[in-house]
């Protein structure tokens, strides 16, 4: 299972073979070209190393780096040496789970504009009665001093 645009790095490995001759390839099948389909494009595979006991090892990466046009998409390790009836195939399905995660951005997106809309609209109400009060405090103000002038004239 992969995200849109995640890297990860897929391992095949052979272990214990003799003599050192062996061929590892990849193969994809897709929806769209439905049988399995030789590629190299993100694969890199080791040099064989010897063991103690005289056999050999390899390892070859496959870098994916999947869109959500990957989805689904049947990958296939193929590993051919002398010793096997036939070639080994070691399979493995790729299931993206992109979109859900930009679903839910856009989700907050949206909440998140409806909270700036209400805050904001609580601040004009509260801002006004402010100016409201103050208009009033002003008028009761100017009242007030009226009549102290005329209560010292008096
Ligand atoms: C191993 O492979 C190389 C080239 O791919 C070839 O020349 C050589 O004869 C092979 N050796 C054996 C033992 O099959
Ligand atoms: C081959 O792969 C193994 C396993 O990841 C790694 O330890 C080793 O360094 C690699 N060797 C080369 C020559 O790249
Ligand atoms: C991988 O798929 C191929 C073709 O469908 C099949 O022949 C092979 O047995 C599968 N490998 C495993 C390990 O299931
Ligand atoms: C990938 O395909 C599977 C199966 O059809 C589906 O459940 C999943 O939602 C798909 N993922 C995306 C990101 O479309």
């Amino acid at each position: 299972m992969m995200k849109e645009n995640e890297e990860q790095l897929i391992l095949c490995m052979a272990s214990g073979f003799y003599p050192t001759n062996i061929t590892v390839t990849w193969k994809k099948w897709t929806q769209k070209d439905p049988q399995y389909v030789e590629f190299s494009e993100g694969v890199f595979t080791n040099c064989t190393t010897k063991n103690e006991d005289g056999m050999f090892n390899v390892t070859s990466f496959l870098m994916l780096k999947p869109s959500l046009e990957d989805n689904m998409t049947i990958y296939q390790c193929v590993v051919w040496h002398k010793s096997l009836p036939t070639s080994q195939r070691l399979n493995f399905t790729l299931t993206m789970i992109g979109s859900q995660k930009s679903a839910y951005t856009l989700k907050y997106v949206f909440l998140c504009a409806g909270i700036i809309l209400v805050i904001v609209l609580i601040l004009s109400i509260f801002w006004k009665q402010v100016l409201h009060q103050t208009n009033t405090l002003f008028s009761i103000l100017k009242a007030y001093s009226r009549n102290t002038q005329i209560d010292t004239r008096e």
